[in-house]
């Protein structure tokens, strides 16, 4: 916790939930977590967590990126006239 967070006042900038399953043996955790800056979040905490001991008894399977545009049509001009 504390390499994912090493200053309480001033916490990672991303909100996290985590969904554990079991389905019939196949057990295991999904990680999301929401943040406006990938840099700043996800990836920063993830890049501190690099090497940690307790990652000995994890095994990644997948991962994505998914952006959540905001509401309206604005996003979509400037992405299409960028
Ligand atoms: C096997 C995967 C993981 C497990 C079991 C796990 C477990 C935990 C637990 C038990 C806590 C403390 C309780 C809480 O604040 O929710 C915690 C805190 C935290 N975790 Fe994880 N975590 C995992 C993966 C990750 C990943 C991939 C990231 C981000 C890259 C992350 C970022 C954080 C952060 C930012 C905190 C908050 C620390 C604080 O509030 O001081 N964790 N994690």
């Amino acid at each position: 916790m504390r390499l994912a967070s090493p200053d309480r006042r001033n916490q990672p900038p991303m909100l996290r939930r985590s969904y554990s399953y079991d389905e019939n043996g196949d057990t295991g955790m999904i990680f999301s977590c929401f943040q406006r800056n990938i840099a700043h979040g996800f990836e920063a905490v993830q890049k501190r967590l690099a090497g940690e001991a307790l990652a000995n008894y994890t095994l990644t399977t997948g991962g994505g990126y998914f952006f959540v545009p905001p509401a309206g049509d604005a996003w979509l001009d400037a992405l299409i006239s960028a």
